[in-house]
């Protein structure tokens, strides 16, 4: 855990230059606009630690998947996200040195992230060996107004000299990715070109040949005034540069806007023209002006999704932090889109598409967006249909059953571990269940009644295949699976991937059911397009849900996770010493295997999900039992625990998982923050506040409203719109104010009792 960052409510601030954790605040200062974005990358040169990252969404590079021993079914590829065009570089010299933090004096140091305004200001003192003085301040953000335009404006003050200054501005498609399987280049040139004014640069990605053009300008002031004279241009393979030469005096201030179009061809046809027209409408604009429609723009997002902490402000800050990443990595407006475990801020995962999605960000969305943003999710689901049919056909399954990939940019799995590959199949109940969460949210069954029966209907036709009736238990048994605790591989009967397949099983059944008398047009044309034969294999899905074997420990009145799990040594993380955690990294495989620890929530994964069909004894009976077992050593395990602890009346536990989930990365708690951050798990922190803290659900068609707030907390205060009806909940210690913004009333339940919300102010 590092505390080298400030807390504010917000605001991310480095205070003083701290080079040895360059790679944790490159990640942390991330910012993007949903379309783009980058690493918090210096723009002048920098020779110390950095791992330079600009990313473009939709893009990856199918780097050649590198495999031991290769298994029928495997894919060809791994999916990467590319980094790619580098278009802040400012290098900077002073009488002919050259400012870089990592060898001149710096002082007065200070980098804020602000989260209202998604903007990183740096401000900070360099003295160079000669003894000059400059005071650098510098804006950057990725335009949420106009989001193929990212902004930098960058001011040097001469403080005690007279002499040159020059700035060479470069933009440079020479760039790789870190992780790459055989240390390949993505991206090839096609074509350079500069003037005075601009230049702009093409590259395409090998083999899925995206292509990319950008085009950057820069206004160079002096004192305020425009420097009129024309820079040097300088041109090489996939690089230009506009060189500056300006001569200062003591007390000059001068300034450089930069301004970068990146248009790709996964939005446009015609990339270069449309690049150089957007940067010359840009240029005609004012810095000022750019800058205060994006931050409108943000001023929109916050408006529905902010979180209000009174009394913690470490809390708030980690909280708005959590929204900030979210909405600068997705924004719903593509649903060819979707959100990276890491978003725009690292290469890890690939940028590629997870079960995360639906388990943790749709209702992220649900909650704080338009249902838009929900539906292209869903819609990106649907748009992989057939693939998943493919993918399942490849592993033996038949009469379109469909298993979505693990792991994917564009349909097609891309994770090769066989254990995960082809076992951890619980991915598919996650995305059925999203469709089920949209539908009990938003009331909005349009989407479930046309594509998502199609998605159910797939995803329950491979659950059917992929069960076995068992003579032996008399009953139906899934055999070789990996839950979602991947410290387990292989194992029979994972309680959580059977209880998800029989809700699923039951879910499509029963919406197929509902359909049939409500709209037998719109029923005809599900059965017509899926060619199901409703009395046999509806009939086969009832028989195996109303039959199917769960693993129950009658001591300890707890569903076990899997068969077996009893046969294991049953201790608790508090017995691992210091030096074995995390064991992902200090433990073999082999001891990770044979051990009961848990990677993440599991059995209580799927309490989570239908908590309203357990009790309250239930609950805490199988938290009591399995939190003490787990390490959380997944990102996405710590805001499931801090719900259900929220729920089982737990307040403590609620609070300490809540603070791990939600500073996870503002503290880099798993030692991983360089590498990116969390950004899928902090949609769990959202739920954390939200579901657990709010203790907000839908049962039954009412929205239920049953607060716990920590003892840390004055009030929390939130908005939801449940069924088009906006509400804005504050909670405060002695009172729940309930604001309803809609013309109509709304029947909820309060603690358990009936209530209605009139329009305007409720007070409880
Ligand atoms: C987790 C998975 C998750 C993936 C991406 C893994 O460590 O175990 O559940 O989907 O990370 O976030």
């Amino acid at each position: 855990m590092k505390n080298y960052l400030t807390i504010h409510p917000w605001k991310i601030i480095e205070q003083g230059f701290h080079p040895e954790y360059n790679r944790i605040t490159e990640s942390l200062f991330s910012i993007g606009n949903g379309k783009m974005g980058m690493r918090g990358n210096f723009a002048e040169d920098f020779s110390g630690d950095s791992l330079q990252g600009n990313y473009l969404a939709g893009l990856y590079y199918p780097d050649k998947t590198k495999v031991g021993w290769w298994k029928n079914g495997y894919p060809d590829y791994f999916a990467k996200t590319l980094n790619a065009v580098n278009w802040i570089s400012l290098s900077i010299k002073v009488n002919g040195q050259i400012l870089d933090l990592n060898k001149c004096e710096t002082t007065d140091y200070k980098a804020t992230l602000d989260m209202k305004e998604s903007v990183i200001y740096r401000e900070f003192r360099v003295k160079f060996k000669k003894g000059e003085s400059v005071v650098v301040q510098s804006q950057l953000f990725y335009s949420m107004d106009e989001d193929n335009l990212g902004v930098l404006k960058y001011s040097v003050f001469t403080e005690n000299f007279n002499g040159t200054m020059e700035i060479k501005s470069t933009t440079d498609f020479n760039v790789v990715n870190k992780e790459t399987n055989y240390g390949e280049k993505f991206w090839k040139g096609i074509s350079t070109s500069v003037n005075e004014d601009f230049g702009s640069v093409k590259a395409m990605t090998k083999k899925t040949e995206f292509t990319v053009n950008c085009t950057t300008s820069n206004k160079v002031f002096l004192n305020e005034n425009i420097v009129d004279t024309k820079p040097k241009t300088l041109k090489s393979s996939q690089k230009f540069s506009h060189n500056y030469t300006l001569e200062v005096k003591k007390g000059d201030v001068v300034s450089i806007e930069k301004y970068a179009a990146i248009i790709s061809s996964f939005f446009y046809d015609e990339l270069k023209s449309t690049s150089e027209k957007l940067i010359e409408r840009t240029l005609r604009d004012t810095f000022e002006n750019l800058k205060k429609n994006h931050t409108d723009a943000w001023a929109k997002i916050w408006k529905k999704s902010d979180v209000q902490i009174k009394g913690d402000d470490s809390a708030q800050q980690a909280i708005r932090y959590n929204i900030l990443q979210l909405n600068q990595t997705y924004t719903g407006k593509d649903s060819r889109l979707n959100i990276g475990p890491k978003g725009f801020t690292g290469e890890k995962y690939g940028g590629s598409t997870y079960w995360d999605t639906e388990a943790y960000c749709l209702p992220f969305y649900l909650y704080t967006a338009d249902k838009k943003v929900s539906q292209n999710l869903l819609h990106y689901r649907y748009n992989h249909l057939q693939k998943a049919i493919e993918n399942a056909e490849k592993l033996g399954f038949e009469n379109g059953a469909a298993l979505y990939p693990m792991v994917t940019m564009n349909g097609e799995e891309c994770h090769n571990e066989w254990e995960i590959t082809f076992e951890e199949i619980h991915r598919n109940g996650a995305i059925a269940y999203a469709i089920y969460n949209y539908t009990r949210f938003t009331g909005d069954d349009s989407y479930l009644n046309t594509k998502g029966l199609e998605v159910l209907v797939g995803i329950s036709r491979f659950w059917a295949q992929r069960f076995n009736y068992s003579r032996k238990r008399n009953a139906y048994v899934m055999l070789g699976v990996t839950g979602p605790n991947e410290y387990e591989n292989n194992v029979n009967n994972n309680w959580y991937t059977n209880y998800i397949a029989r809700w699923c099983l039951i879910y499509t059944s029963k919406s197929l059911k509902k359909l049939k008398k409500k709209d037998p047009k719109q029923y005809n044309k599900v059965i017509k397009k899926t060619k199901l034969k409703e009395n046999k294999e509806v009939k086969l899905w009832k028989e195996i849900s109303s039959n199917i074997y769960f693993p129950f420990d009658k001591e300890n009145k707890v569903f076990m996770q899997q068969c077996g799990f009893l046969d294991k040594e049953i201790t608790s993380t508090d017995k691992l010493k210091k030096e074995d955690r995390p064991i992902s990294q200090n433990w073999s495989w082999d001891r990770i295997l044979r051990s009961c620890f848990i990677k993440q929530a599991d059995v209580l994964q799927g309490l989570y999900f239908f908590s309203d069909k357990f009790t309250t004894k239930q609950l805490k009976r199988n938290f009591n039992y399995y939190e003490p077992l787990t390490v959380h050593e997944s990102s996405l395990s710590p805001c499931v625990h801090s719900i259900i602890a929220s729920k089982i009346g737990n307040k403590y536990k609620a609070y300490e998982l809540f603070q791990r989930t939600a500073r996870l990365d503002l503290d880099d708690i798993n030692n991983d923050t360089e590498d990116g951050c969390h950004i899928t798990s902090m949609a769990g922190t959202m739920l954390t506040v939200i579901e657990g803290f709010g203790g907000i659900s839908v049962k039954k068609n009412l929205l239920h409203i049953n607060p716990q707030l920590p003892h840390q907390w004055k009030s929390l205060k939130f908005k939801i719109n449940f069924r088009e009806v906006p509400l804005c909940i504050n909670i405060k210690r002695k009172k729940l104010i309930i604001k309803n913004d809609s013309d109509s009333a709304l029947e909820i339940s309060l603690f358990d009792k009936k209530v209605t919300l009139k329009k305007g102010k409720n007070e409880f």
